[in-house]
């Protein structure tokens, strides 16, 4: 009998996937170890997924199930959130297969069928399957065409079969085009879903929780009090063992194109009318279709790549010596870029965008800076040192809010004002730790939600900003160099300073 007191669309109860599994391609990848598996392992932990979970893997290599399990095991033990317990690993596990084989043979989908057919009647999976594809785009049409015509993408009569896709969704307007054609020649769109992880992570979230859910803010979100916005997304790591994929896209390409245009669509959008994913997205789209790229891209722009240097007390090589890399690749691996937004609420505020790899230390940040007062009726000796309002979005890894603003210097005869800093720490207001963004995302995926991924025409939307940027730096050459360790290239200094701006210490 159903409980008259549970709602089931009360957004409050734990939500469970039903029956279902999870087939992996690319179970060798980053990746794939070091989110996805313990992204699974998290949630069957919290007792959020079905009993009969399965996850299948797909590669090339020549396992067995027990070997496969053995490498989903280290990747827990390694790097799940919560704590191992054995009793998860055991039921987990036993939902554990693996296929052996090309990802061109079509003999090896035929196998994967049968597996799954199996693991229906075994484990109960009832013909639910996601099939995560991390592995390089370029490898994306081949997968899908086998699924198609083995006819494992096809759902029967009341279950569901869904497609995961990671990033890059292409690498400029042109092939994400192509490549949404591939994916949607196979699978219908609401069975698509497109990893963007910013938007699985609780602060991104919050975004549109504080400015909609609260009187203070909306009022003067706009240009009548905002002066610039600056998202910054500053990673300490370098490109590790990557090169392979980082080579030749650049970190404009790898997390401009989409976490940083995602966090700028998040600050600047309207209200959405509801937080149905086709308003949110709708006013998301609007937000995009309104960006316009500077005249000169050359001034407003940086990029650049890191040279050796330390960090956190060890010397790391530049990128041109680090494994993999051609001596010569002109790749940036930092990113700035100016933008602006062409609509009532925005015109004439610049939306600063920056990113890069091996900096001072791993921050992301939205910064909403506001205009200095129009007037200020104290001496000036007692306001030199008064910066800006601001107010940031602590998305990482502090996380939190911070606002800044002046305030009075005790113990002073004449009135003095300096910054100071309110904070607000997720940490101490709240006691759950945020989950990590792929435990959100997978069961999303699973439970068939789709506002927390982006859909193709925010995809494009990204690469029609990006493209003539991109095409121009191409024609630029070697980046500017900046030392591991410090904040990036000069140029990005030069490039906010040509509008009187200033880039906040992260
Ligand atoms: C990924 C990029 O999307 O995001 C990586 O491909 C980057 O290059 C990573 O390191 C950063 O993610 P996070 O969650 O650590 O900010």
């Amino acid at each position: 009998m159903t409980n008259p007191l549970r709602d089931p669309l009360d957004r409050r109860l734990p939500r469970v996937a039903g029956p279902c599994g999870v087939v992996l391609f690319g179970v060798t990848g980053d990746l794939a170890r070091k989110k996805v598996m313990p992204a699974i392992y998290d949630l069957a932990n919290r007792g959020l997924l079905p009993p009969g979970f399965a996850l299948v893997g797909f590669a090339r290599r020549d396992w067995e199930d027990e070997d496969f399990a053995q490498i989903v095991h280290d990747a827990v033990r390694e790097h799940s959130r919560t704590p191992f317990s054995e009793d998860t690993w055991r039921q987990l596990s036993e939902g554990i297969r693996f296929v052996s084989g090309e990802l061109a043979d079509p003999a090896a989908y035929e196998e994967l069928s049968r597996v799954v057919a199996d693991l229906d009647l075994t484990r109960g999976t009832n013909g639910n399957h996601a099939f995560y594809l991390s592995i390089p785009p370029g490898l994306f049409p081949v997968v899908l065409e086998h699924l198609k015509t083995s006819g494992l993408a096809t759902s029967a009569p009341g279950a569901w079969r869904r497609v995961v896709i990671e990033k890059p969704f292409g690498h400029d307007l042109a092939s994400a085009e192509e490549l949404n054609q591939v994916v949607g020649d196979v699978f219908p769109s609401g069975s698509v879903f497109r990893i963007d992880h910013y938007l699985g992570k609780e602060t991104v979230q919050n975004i549109l929780a504080v400015r909609f859910a609260n009187a203070m803010y909306e009022p003067i979100w706009n240009s009548n009090y905002v002066d610039n916005v600056q998202i910054t997304m500053a990673e300490d790591i370098g490109i590790g063992g990557r090169a392979g994929y980082y080579d030749g896209i650049g970190a404009a390409r790898d997390v401009m194109q989409n976490h940083l245009l995602q966090l700028l669509a998040l600050t600047a959008m309207e209200e959405p009318l509801s937080f149905s994913p086709d308003d949110v997205r709708a006013e998301k789209e609007k937000v995009l279709r309104a960006i316009r790229l500077p005249k000169n891209i050359d001034l407003h722009s940086s990029r650049g790549q890191y040279t050796a240097g330390w960090q956190g007390g060890i010397p790391v090589k530049g990128y041109l010596e680090e494994d993999g890399i051609s001596p010569e690749s002109t790749t940036e691996t930092f990113a700035a870029l100016r933008l602006d937004i062409d609509n009532r609420r925005w015109a004439g505020v610049p939306f600063y965008l920056r990113t890069g790899k091996r900096l001072g230390r791993r921050v992301t940040e939205v910064a909403v800076v506001f205009k200095r007062v129009p007037h200020l009726p104290f001496e000036s000796t007692a306001v030199e040192e008064l910066g800006n309002n601001a107010f940031v979005f602590r998305i990482q890894p502090d996380e939190g809010i911070t606002v800044r603003f002046g305030s009075k210097v005790p113990n002073t005869s004449s009135i003095e004002v300096r910054d100071v800093t309110m904070d607000f720490q997720y940490g101490e207001s709240f006691v759950d730790s945020s989950p990590e963004a792929y435990e959100r995302l997978i069961l999303d995926v699973l439970l068939g939600d789709p506002p927390l991924f982006p859909r193709h025409e925010e995809v494009e939307l990204g690469w029609r900003i990006l493209d003539p940027v991109l095409d121009r730096w191409s024609e630029q050459g070697q980046p500017d160099q900046y030392v591991s360790g410090g904040w990036g290239p000069h140029s990005q200094y030069d490039m906010v300073n040509l509008d009187g701006r200033v880039w906040r210490r992260p």
